[in-house]
């Protein structure tokens, strides 16, 4: 595990550099405005080594439900743990807020965040049939649940 890690909120001078990363990372970023809602909606969330931004998460709560919207790492950081390191800091997050359960969903062809995702303990439980836009038409999205355990 990667020791000089940092978590904070995220603000919106940040979205320079969240957005240039999601563009490497993914096929569809959110875009800026996107962002610009989420950061009064929802916990946004950096995670730094050494101080520098590896990638961040936005999380919206609903009663005690979490709902992981959006996780990314940079593309040259991936494969060193820092994803399930990030996502175990954002449940805690949630758990330590009151949540019971977190909800994702996960482009059906994303098989290293359904790995990262069930690595974490989170279990496929349905299927959104052609919820996503992609360079086909359009793709399926799984939703995937997770139970959140108190650390008391
Ligand atoms: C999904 C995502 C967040 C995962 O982040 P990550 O930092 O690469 O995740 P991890 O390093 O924890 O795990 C990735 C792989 O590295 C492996 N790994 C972890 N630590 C490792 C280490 N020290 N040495 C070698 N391999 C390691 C894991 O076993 C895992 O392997 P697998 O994919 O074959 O199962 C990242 O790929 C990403 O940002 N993707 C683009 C955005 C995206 O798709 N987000 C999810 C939207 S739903």
């Amino acid at each position: 595990m990667t020791s000089n890690v940092e978590f904070r909120r995220m603000h919106a001078d940040d979205l320079d550099q969240v957005l240039a990363l999601e563009q490497q990372a993914f096929s569809h970023p959110w875009t800026r405005k996107l962002y610009d809602d989420a950061l009064l909606s929802y916990e946004c969330w950096m995670m730094l080594v050494d101080h520098q931004h590896v990638g961040h998460g936005v999380i919206n709560q609903v009663l005690d439900e979490a709902h992981l919207l959006n996780i990314a790492i940079a593309v040259e950081q991936q494969g060193k743990g820092l994803g399930l390191q990030l996502l175990e800091y954002l449940m805690q997050r949630s758990s330590a807020r009151g949540c019971v359960e977190c909800f994702l969903e996960v482009r059906a062809s994303n098989h290293s965040a359904y790995r990262l995702y069930e690595r974490f303990g989170f279990n496929e439980i349905g299927r959104r049939r052609d919820y996503y836009p992609s360079a086909e038409g359009h793709e399926d999205a799984l939703v995937m649940a997770a139970t959140l355990f108190s650390e008391e």
